[in-house]
């Protein structure tokens, strides 16, 4: 036992350069993960690039559109991310949905004007039967939006781009994927 604490003390202080910019603490679950596994990093930043949406009016039965890029340097993901008609929550059942990227290590949340981003964290390490963890952060983007009308491709209704081409955030959050 107390061997384990030493050896989690250490992993501690080998992970600090790494771990002092994050913006959570890592559970001792993931610290064990990480120790186990070299390559094993704890996300802690993101970028949102792109950022686009369509919401048809009320008359239009266009699909509504979520389209943008995430990217995390460290973990060396870049994958487009969309919602339409057709997306398929893959969050559980009772909370709010979820849909994947092309990338399905990362999966996005748009709720109150607010897009949620969620990676799975060392996913190589999830093997069937343990529990894995999710790092989470959060973008509000500032959007510029107009109205279309029923000729433009979409038909009516609001478009709205992101002023920023590409919005940088950390991840604020690493909890266990919830079953
Ligand atoms: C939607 O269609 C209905 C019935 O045709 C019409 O009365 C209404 O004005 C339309 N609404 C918009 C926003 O175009
Ligand atoms: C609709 O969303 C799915 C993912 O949910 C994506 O694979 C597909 O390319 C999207 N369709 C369009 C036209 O963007
Ligand atoms: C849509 O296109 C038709 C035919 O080209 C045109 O008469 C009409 O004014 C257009 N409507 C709008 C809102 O631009």
């Amino acid at each position: 036992m107390l061997q384990l604490v030493f050896v989690l003390a250490a992993a501690l202080a080998a992970a600090m350069p790494l771990t002092t910019s994050l913006k959570y603490k890592i559970p001792t679950a993931m610290l064990k993960v990480m120790l186990e596994d070299d390559s094993c990093i704890s996300p802690s930043g993101f970028e949102i690039e792109g950022f686009g949406l369509f919401a048809p009016g009320p008359n239009n039965t266009a699909s509504p559109r979520i389209d943008f890029t995430f990217v995390d340097v460290a973990t060396n993901i870049n994958t487009p991310c969309h919602y339409n008609t057709s997306s398929v929550n893959v969050g559980p059942a009772g909370l709010t949905p979820r849909w994947a990227c092309d990338n399905n290590i990362v999966s996005f949340i748009w709720e109150d004007d607010t897009v949620t981003v969620i990676e799975k964290a060392c996913p190589q390490d999830n093997q069937p039967g343990t529990v894995g963890f999710e790092a989470s952060g959060s973008v509000t983007p500032d959007l510029t939006c107009y109205k279309t009308d029923t000729n433009s491709t979409d038909g009516d209704g609001i478009t709205c781009s992101s002023n920023q081409q590409e919005i940088d955030a950390p991840f604020t959050s690493l909890q266990p994927t919830p079953p």
